[in-house]
């Protein structure tokens, strides 16, 4: 493994030092260096299982030869140890090496690319990604039996809703975009194989729209550039990163005409990974289940302007633009199976969602990076 790739440290040693949590097991984390897995380490270290994430950095910040700064943050919250390896899914060899380090109790899968409008684009380099980093991580699950996964899956594969609130047997695969319909790919790997399996669970999560960030203001999202996504590209408005935001659309027929989404806290989304964790790890979900997680609840581009208003105090310009291509005009779940089968439910309303938002944009102008 080359210098980049060595453990920065080794979880499989960890002490907990707050003594409260004997240790449970190490769990693996692709992609525990993003928005929603970071979120998800912290609060897998809380509950006192110990962590590894790999994760190629192509989407986190990290200086040379040091963990990503947003599991250094992690340590800092948790007073605890994660082992981070710079590993890219694609590679086959350096996954089989983590593998053959540890002894994981399940593998949470969230590593990906996750621009709707790059994966338009790049269509193969999605494909690359997603699919062969997945199919790398299913393989090396067989190798070294490893019988339980959590896969982080997306609204997006439900298409354009046929009906509302979106049950998860509402048809899914009608994808206007490689991003989706790799989610789309792996839900159906996922399915043949815990069919030929009978031992392999695995649990698909379907995130509607995760926002927010974690109440200390030290974790949050970092998107690259301009961001593409409504409440990033809001709070760069409001702290006067950005000049105004563009409203994609006022003729839908929604209450004010813009579009509506299920937005939901990103510590609730990160409680519903555990949640499904220890129903899996206690026996009591086998082959493969599928869960939405969002609140219920849709808001409208103007409703969630409002909010961040009311969170900042500060003035948010928009104006209104044409629709954005591929936009639907209103999304939300059902997320009463959620409730039932893993015991879980969103419990960050809009109003805290959006203090967490800002409060972490306030006090992270240039994200993760030093200013
Ligand atoms: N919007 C604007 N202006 C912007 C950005 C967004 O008006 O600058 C509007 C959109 O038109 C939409 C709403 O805000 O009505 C939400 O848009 P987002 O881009 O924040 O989120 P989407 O619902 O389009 O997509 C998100 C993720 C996908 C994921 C999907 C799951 O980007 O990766 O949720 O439902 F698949």
């Amino acid at each position: 493994m080359s210098p980049s790739s060595v453990p920065y440290a080794n979880g499989d040693h960890a002490n907990d030092t707050n003594g409260n949590n004997p240790h449970r097991g190490t769990i693996l984390v692709t992609g525990g260096a993003g928005f929603i897995g970071s979120h998800t380490v912290l609060e897998l270290l809380n509950k006192g299982f110990e962590v590894v994430v790999v994760d190629n950095c192509i989407n986190a910040y990290k200086a040379d030869a040091d963990l990503p700064e947003c599991l250094k943050r992690v340590q800092e919250l948790t007073g605890k140890i994660v082992t981070f390896y710079l590993v890219d899914l694609r590679d086959l060899e350096k996954t089989r090496e983590i593998f053959s380090k540890h002894s994981f109790l399940c593998v949470i899968h969230f590593a990906g690319l996750k621009a709707v409008n790059e994966s338009v684009q790049f269509p193969l380099m999605y494909y690359q990604h997603n699919l062969i980093g997945s199919m790398n991580i299913l393989q090396c699950m067989v190798e070294f039996k490893i019988n339980d996964m959590i896969f982080s899956s997306s609204a997006t594969v439900y298409g354009s809703p046929h009906f509302l609130p979106l049950t998860e047997s509402h048809p899914v695969g009608d994808c206007t975009n490689a991003y989706g319909k790799s989610k789309y790919f792996i839900e159906q790997f996922l399915q043949d194989h815990c069919a030929a399996n009978p031992h392999v669970n695995a649990v698909v999560l379907r995130y509607f729209n995760p926002i927010g960030a974690h109440e200390s203001g030290r974790l949050g999202e970092d998107p690259a550039g301009i961001p593409n996504n409504l409440m990033p590209y809001v709070a760069q408005v409001a702290s006067g990163k950005l000049s105004q935001l563009s409203v994609f659309g006022n003729d839908y027929e929604t209450r004010d005409g813009t579009g509506v989404r299920d937005y939901i806290h990103v510590v609730d989304l990160a409680l519903g990974h555990t949640a499904a964790l220890e129903k899996m790890l206690e026996g009591s979900l086998s082959g493969l289940k599928t869960y939405n997680l969002g609140t219920g609840k849709g808001h409208s581009v103007l409703e969630m302007v409002a909010a961040m208003k009311k969170a900042s105090g500060v003035d948010i310009p928009y104006v209104i633009k044409a629709r954005r291509g591929g936009d639907v005009g209103e999304v939300y779940a059902d997320c009463t199976l959620a409730a039932t089968d893993l015991n879980w439910h969103a419990t960050r309303d809009l109003e805290t969602m959006c203090r967490d938002l800002w409060n972490w944009q306030s006090q992270n102008k240039t994200g993760f990076q030093p200013s």
